[in-house]
């Protein structure tokens, strides 16, 4: 009886976060599988492919069937919301110096796509060669109403305004707001004051509250009733979830989406677990994981 309410909890809310007219995936509990269906994440695109938070990595994550694009917010000097995981340039470019420095004609310049040739020769592709930092408008400018986005607001308090630029881009581009398919925007952070500012301008938006824990994770009900009252999940690194903490949290109503898991094990072992579903280099791999479920279900 217990897994039934939980199944209802999660399959409610996960309507919710869709929109009733969407054709979002279902999450999907049977008691011989656990948890069948799940919600497909591709962390910073496809990027176990292509070189990350690039327009090529999310393409390849859309094509091998995730259900959302996760995307990881700067801010340029001059103000320009771009999409990159880091606050510095030096990782995944050929150039050093912190975003907030840089103007966006600076980080136009950039080569975004040879470092992961250089780190990855196997994956090595002459496509990659000087691919630009994408800007949020040019992500969805390519893949605007027909994709969903799982939006990260990185470093908040470096960079003052960026929850209300986030918000005015995403009212200009029709993705939140009246005529929005809900739950096509999920906004993220691990900083709960920049997502209560999100909803002290736009309450509508679903949010995802992200933890930092140390392995094993424990969350009171304190804690839990607190984030309910403005985030419907949460996310965390998925190898400091357990069972009981995916019981507890998807029991209160929240969701669950750990971080990142690319081994079709741990696919497998957190879907046994009743996540709702995951952050992955690899959609590819958890489509694969699913189909093999929804096939052996009875
Ligand atoms: O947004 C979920 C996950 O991506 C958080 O970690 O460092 O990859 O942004 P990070
Ligand atoms: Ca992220």
């Amino acid at each position: 009886m217990l897994r039934y309410f939980r199944w209802m909890a999660i399959t409610s809310l996960v309507i919710y976060l869709s929109g009733a007219s969407s054709d979002f995936a279902l999450a999907e509990i049977s008691s011989d599988y656990g948890q069948i269906n799940a919600i497909n994440i591709s962390h910073r695109g496809a990027s176990g492919h292509a070189p990350e938070h690039t327009l090529q990595a999310y393409e390849l994550g859309n094509a091998m069937n995730g259900d959302y694009i996760e995307i990881d917010l700067q801010m340029t000097k001059d103000g320009e919301l771009i999409a990159l995981h880091d606050e510095t340039i030096d990782r995944t470019t050929e150039r050093k110096g912190l975003v907030k420095n840089l103007t966006l004609k600076e980080i136009k310049k950039l080569d975004a796509g040879s470092w992961f040739n250089d780190a990855f020769p196997e994956k090595m592709s002459t496509e990659y060669l000087g691919l630009q930092i994408p800007t949020l408008r040019e992500v969805l400018d390519r893949f605007g109403p027909d994709s969903k986005f799982f939006i990260e607001t990185k470093s908040p308090e470096v960079y003052p305004g960026m929850e209300e630029k986030l918000i005015n881009i995403l009212n200009e581009y029709n993705l939140i707001g009246a005529h929005h398919t809900f739950g096509n925007v999920v906004v993220q952070s691990f900083s709960v004051e920049s997502l209560r500012k999100v909803h002290e301008i736009d309450k509508s938006i679903p949010l995802v509250q992200l933890l930092s824990y140390y392995a094993p994770a424990v969350i009171t009900d304190t804690e839990v009733s607190k984030i309910k009252e403005y985030a419907v999940g949460v996310g965390l690194h998925y190898t400091a979830v357990s069972p009981g903490y995916i019981k507890k949290v998807t029991d209160s109503g929240l969701m669950v989406f750990p971080y990142t898991v690319n081994e079709k094990e741990d696919m497998n072992m957190l879907l046994d677990w009743g996540v709702t579903g995951m952050f992955t280099n690899y959609p590819d791999r958890l489509n694969e994981v699913i189909q093999s479920r929804i096939s052996k279900k009875p």
